[in-house]
C-alpha cells in the first residue's frame, strides 16, 4: 500500500462508515478546515478523552475545568495573542490571491523561514528568488501579519470578544480561584478539554490543520526553584524517552536519568511530563518507534515558550505534531497579574513565587486521525481496524448465526442484557462473514454469535478481530469476559 493511499484509506473509511465528514457540506459556501464526528468518531473520541482522563489526570491528581469558549479582550492582550498570534501574508497584486509567506518561501525554495522572522527578511528572500504569484504570475505585494483570532461582537453594544485560539488561557485567569477553592500546594496541575478556534489561512489534510478543534491541555504551575526537587519523577528516572534534542537529526532512546545527567532535559519535572506524555501515546496504540520529542529552537517556538518539545508522530504524511510541551515560564500568570491586577503570586514553604507553567497542550482530533491511520490494517485486501479494545467505538457486535428464530430472539436476548452497560450492536443481515468484515473495518475488538450449540448449552461463539480465533464462553461469564478483555492494559 502506498503512503499517500493510506491518508486515503482512513479519509474514505471515515466518510463511508461515519467517523467524521466535513461540516455543512451540502452547501456551496462550507468554508474549509470545519469537521462533523459522526456516531463511531464521538465514540472513539470519547473513550480517546476518557484514556487521556485515567492516564494523565487521575494518575498525576490534577484539577479539570471547562472553561467559556469566548473570553476578552484583556485576556489576548495580557496573554500577547492580539500582539504575537500572527501570521505573515502576502496578496497577488492582480488577482489578489493571498499567500501565507512561510510556506510560500518553504515550498518555493526550500528554505526554512524561523517563525520570528520579520517580514521585511521574507520579502527579501521573495525579491531574491523572484517568487510570484503560483495561480496568475502576478507580483506580491501587501505584506503584512494576520492575526489567527476569530474576534466576535458580543452583546447588541458588540463588545469586542474573541474565540480562545487555545483553551489554556481560562486556566491562567481561573488559576488564583482554584488553587485557594481546592487547597493545592506547589507543584499541581489544572487540565482542561474543549474547542479553540484558528482562522487558519490554509486549513488542509483533515482532522491535521482545521479552524474550530479539539484541544486538551494540562498546565503544571510549580516554583521554578525546584523543578529539580521533584520526587514524583523518580519512579520512572528508568522510562526511555525517544528524545530528538536540538541539532540531532535521528531520535535517541535515552532513559530519563541519563537525560537528566547529560543536560538534555532541563529538569526533573520536565522529564516527568514527557515520559508521561509519551506513555500515553504507547497506551493509545502508537507503536514507540513512531513516537519523538522533538525539541524545538529558539525560532520555531511559540512566542511565550522558553523551552519546547514536540511530541510528534510518524505516518504516511510523514511526522505530525500531537503535542506542544512548553515552559512558559512566567509569561501567562506575569501577564495576567499585570494587566488584571490580579494577585497571582502564592506561598510556596514561606517564600512568595509566582508559579512557572510546563504544558501539555494535545490536538485530539490530529491525534485521533493518527491512532486510525496507525489501526488502519488491508488483510485480504480488506481493512481490518485494529484499535486497542478500549478505544474501539463499538465494543462488540452480537450476530445471530442465521437471521430466523430462534438465533434472533436468543441474539436480541443477549444484546439487551449487555447494551446498558457496553457499546454493542445487533445485526442480522447478510452472511456471517460479510458480518465479520463489516464489524473488522470498523475495529469492533470481537463479535459473539449465537449459533447451534448456543440453543443447546447456552454458551457463545467469541470471534476475535486481530487473531480471528474463536472461542466459546457461557453467556452467565460474557459481562465479565467483556470487561477483561476491555480494560486498559
Ligand atoms: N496552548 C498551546 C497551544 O495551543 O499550542
Amino acid at each position: 500500500m502506498s503512503q499517500r493511499s493510506k491518508y486515503e484509506l482512513v479519509m474514505r473509511l471515515a466518510l463511508e462508515r461515519g467517523f467524521f465528514m466535513p461540516s455543512s457540506e451540502i452547501y456551496g459556501d462550507a468554508p474549509a478546515g470545519f469537521w462533523d464526528y459522526g456516531p463511531l468518531g464521538v465514540s472513539l473520541k470519547n473513550r480517546f478523552i476518557e484514556l487521556w482522563r485515567r492516564e494523565l489526570v487521575k494518575r498525576d491528581d490534577m484539577l479539570e475545568i471547562d472553561g467559556a469558549q469566548i473570553l476578552s479582550k484583556s485576556v489576548f492582550k495580557a496573554s500577547g495573542h492580539l500582539e504575537s498570534f500572527v501570521d505573515p501574508i502576502a496578496k497577488c497584486s492582480k488577482c489578489r490571491a493571498i499567500y501565507r509567506l512561510d510556506k510560500l518561501i518553504e515550498e518555493k525554495t526550500g528554505i526554512h523561514v524561523p517563525e520570528r522572522a520579520s517580514l521585511e527578511d521574507m520579502k527579501k528572500i521573495i525579491e531574491e528568488h523572484g517568487i510570484r504569484c503560483g495561480r496568475c504570475g502576478g507580483e506580491l505585494t501587501d505584506f503584512s501579519h494576520f492575526n489567527m483570532m476569530f474576534r466576535i461582537g458580543v452583546g447588541v453594544a458588540e463588545l469586542d470578544a474573541y474565540l480562545r485560539p487555545e483553551t489554556c488561557q481560562s486556566i491562567f485567569i481561573d488559576f488564583m480561584r482554584i488553587y485557594k477553592t481546592m487547597r493545592r500546594k506547589l507543584p499541581f496541575a489544572i487540565a482542561q478539554v474543549g474547542k479553540s478556534f484558528r482562522n487558519e489561512i490554509s486549513p488542509r489534510q483533515g482532522l491535521l490543520r482545521m479552524r474550530e478543534f479539539y484541544q486538551a491541555e494540562i498546565e503544571v504551575f510549580f516554583n521554578p526553584k525546584k523543578a529539580n526537587v521533584f520526587a514524583k519523577a523518580d519512579p520512572i528516572l528508568d522510562y526511555k524517552l525517544r528524545l530528538q534534542p536540538i541539532g540531532e537529526d535521528s531520535v535517541k532512546d535515552i532513559s530519563c536519568r541519563d537525560a537528566l545527567n547529560s543536560g538534555l532535559i532541563s529538569s526533573k519535572l520536565v522529564a516527568y511530563y514527557l515520559a508521561l506524555i509519551q506513555q500515553f501515546y504507547e497506551k493509545a496504540g502508537i507503536p514507540r518507534e513512531k513516537i519523538r520529542l522533538r525539541e524545538l529552537d529558539e525560532d520555531e517556538r511559540a512566542f511565550y515558550a522558553a523551552e519546547a518539545w514536540d511530541l510528534e508522530v510518524e505516518t504516511s504524511l510523514g511526522w505530525i505534531e500531537l503535542v506542544a510541551c512548553n515552559n512558559r515560564g512566567e509569561h501567562d500568570l506575569g501577564g495576567h497579574e499585570k494587566l488584571s491586577g490580579q494577585e497571582m503570586t502564592v506561598l510556596d514553604d514561606g517564600e512568595r513565587v509566582l508559579p512557572n507553567v510546563f504544558e501539555l497542550s494535545m490536538g485530539i482530533d490530529r491525534s485521533l486521525y493518527c491512532i486510525l491511520e496507525n489501526s488502519l490494517h488491508l488483510v485480504n485486501d480488506r481493512i481490518v481496524l485494529k484499535l486497542p479494545p478500549y478505544l474501539a467505538p463499538i465494543q462488540a457486535a452480537v450476530l445471530p448465526l442465521l437471521s430466523r428464530e430462534p438465533f434472533t430472539d436468543e441474539a436480541m436476548s443477549v444484546y439487551r442484557s449487555l447494551k446498558q452497560d457496553f457499546d454493542v450492536v445487533y445485526d442480522e443481515s447478510g452472511s456471517i462473514g460479510r458480518r465479520y468484515a463489516r464489524y473488522d473495518e470498523v475495529g469492533v475488538p470481537m463479535d459473539i454469535t449465537i449459533d447451534h450449540q448456543t440453543l443447546e448449552d447456552k454458551t457463545v461463539t467469541i470471534r476475535f478481530r486481530d487473531s480471528t480465533i474463536q472461542l466459546r464462553v457461557r453467556e452467565s461469564d460474557l459481562r465479565n469476559f467483556l470487561r477483561d478483555h476491555l480494560k486498559v492494559g
